[in-house]
């Protein structure tokens, strides 16, 4: 019996079990999934195949795949295939515990790349080719058309790109989510490529539905399952503080005439940090703002709620399970103010330039030059991966990074003097706020930062460690341009590798 989800009759025949479906995937192969944050990712046939390579293995038989999805996704997926040691090679992001244990111990092969460049790299052929795509859906329409679900992502992509496809559709998703998607078709491969026709954050420049090939479909496998993203912590004291520190930033140039009164759009990353500045946004003076993202998370639903955000455009919802439970139970009501786009429209450079969004981001740590790194700890364990972050710094009209000044009860400073890997450069960096204050960076030499940088953002229990480093990097270091100490700019972290701290204590 199959439900009205699938309206197409002659797709009807396809219905199957997980366990059918993942029985089509073979060893070796690669496997486009859907998938952005824990918003629309397949949550049956990932699971079904992680036992099937459990099987496998028990009986002595090597069996692991490759994994293309939009960004992160959810446990079902990247948790049970990483457990059964399934994942040979992963991309473009992935936040789940398990598969980063295992990168950070060199066991699976992670390419964390930029986005908004997955989808057309793939079309470029530089990725290899794509075998299954496996992608959750919240409906089949009579015309074979496909209504996405929570998330977009690389969808269209995997859908086009794939030799078969295999479809979830999950009842969970609201059927109110149809209309919400904005599937624009007119992208090209240079020379071929024409200007995107999107100007304002609310254009709609694409069509509804995912179109898709009726005869690439080998399975249709009905779920009934909730998205899973965490929940989000309670912005603590420092969040707090870093939400206010922007809303006066924000203040000052609105009054400076450089930005105008309902803001530019808006990109807020992911995080507590960004969900907290969100939220500090409700109590401010600005009206009537507009959000052009990545993941729309419960700050922005709030931010909606509330009526000072307009309309959101993003690639994915990024909820957690009561914002989620909240949207599905009044959908209509938002429906019209949110457009969900595919990840390379939603992380354009060309439409973050032309729109001039402000980008506000979190980082693992920034140098006294604004350098920053959003990705690895201690320099060589990753923590989740760049994700949108370097295509919105790059072409923001403002790109600001923000975290608390210390990470780990205090252990680690997130300003250090040179970061141990470097994301973000420092051209594309112009804001750096802590809960300590805000460095604008805007217009300043290397030398006029570093000052800035130690004065606004630094730890007390860092600050004179770093003003220390930097007046000694001023007088003894080689060129005097960004003043550097060699041997001793990765020291802090050297010395957290060593004592579990940055920090000296006496006796050291
Ligand atoms: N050294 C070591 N660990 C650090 C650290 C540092 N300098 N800074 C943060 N961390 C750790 C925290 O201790 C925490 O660890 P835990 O999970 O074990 O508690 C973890 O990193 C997350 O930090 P948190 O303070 O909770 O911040 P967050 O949730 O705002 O995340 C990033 C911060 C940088 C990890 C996150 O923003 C990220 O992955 N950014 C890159 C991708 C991105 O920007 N995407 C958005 C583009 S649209």
């Amino acid at each position: 019996m199959t439900s009205s989800r699938i309206a197409n009759v002659a797709l009807q025949s396809r219905v199957m079990d997980a366990e059918a479906a993942a029985a089509l995937i073979a060893p070796g192969t690669t496997v486009g999934m859907s998938g952005f944050t824990g918003s629309g990712y397949p949550k049956a046939v990932p699971l079904a195949l992680a036992r099937r390579i459990e099987a496998a293995h028990d009986a002595g038989d090597p069996f692991s795949i490759s994994v293309w999805t939009g960004a992160s996704t959810g446990p079902e997926l990247d948790g049970a295939l990483a457990k059964a040691k399934g994942i040979e090679f992963r991309l473009p992001y992935n936040s789940d515990p398990i598969a980063r244990g295992q990168i950070n111990r060199g066991e699976m092969n992670y390419f964390d790349m930029h986005l908004s460049q997955v989808a057309p790299m793939a079309w470029q052929g530089f990725l290899g080719p794509l075998d299954t795509a496996l992608v959750e859906v919240t409906a089949i329409l009579p015309d074979g058309s496909l209504v996405p679900a929570s998330s977009v992502g690389n969808n269209k992509t995997w859908l086009d790109r794939a030799n078969q496809i295999i479809l979830e559709v999950n009842r969970w998703q609201n059927p109110a989510l149809e209309g919400m998607h904005d599937i624009y078709y007119g992208t090209a491969l240079p020379p071929h490529r024409v200007p995107i026709p999107l100007i304002r954050p609310d254009d709609r420049i694409g069509q509804p539905t995912f179109r898709c090939d009726p005869a690439k479909i080998v399975a249709i496998v009905e779920t009934d399952t909730p998205d899973r993203n965490q929940a989000f912590k309670a912005p603590d004291q420092s969040a707090l503080l870093i939400a206010g520190h922007l809303m006066e930033f924000f203040a000052h140039e609105v009054a400076k005439g450089r930005l105008p009164a309902n803001l530019l759009p808006l990109q807020s990353g992911v995080g507590n940090i960004a969900n907290a500045v969100l939220t500090g946004l409700i109590d401010s003076p600005f009206e009537n703002m507009t959000a052009y993202t990545e993941v729309l998370q419960d700050g922005m639903l709030d931010l909606l709620t509330s009526g000072k955000l307009r309309m959101a455009s993003s690639t994915a919802f990024s909820l957690s399970p009561e914002a989620a439970h909240a949207l599905n139970a009044d959908m209509d009501r938002y429906r019209t103010r949110i457009i969900l786009r595919p990840q390379e429209m939603s992380n354009h450079p060309e439409l973050i330039r032309r729109l001039g969004c402000i980008a506000m981001n979190g980082m693992i740590e920034a140098d006294i030059y604004g350098n920053v790194n959003s990705t690895h700890v201690m320099g060589s364990a990753i923590q989740n991966g760049i994700g949108g972050s370097g295509d919105f710094a790059r072409n923001a009209y403002i790109s600001i990074f923000m975290a608390p000044s210390t990470a780990k009860g205090g252990a680690i400073s997130t300003i250090v003097p040179q970061v141990s890997h470097v994301d973000h450069i420092n051209q594309d960096v112009q804001v750096i706020v802590t809960e300590r204050g805000l460095a604008d960076l805007r217009g300043l030499a290397p030398k006029q930062r570093a000052r800035l940088v130690i004065e606004k953002c630094v730890h007390p229990d860092y600050r004179a460690m770093l003003a220390d480093y930097y007046e000694r990097a001023l007088r003894d270091s080689y060129g005097k341009h960004s003043p550097a100490l060699l041997g001793e700019a990765l020291s802090w972290h050297q010395r957290f590798i060593a004592t579990g701290s940055m920090q000296f204590f006496s006796g050291q």
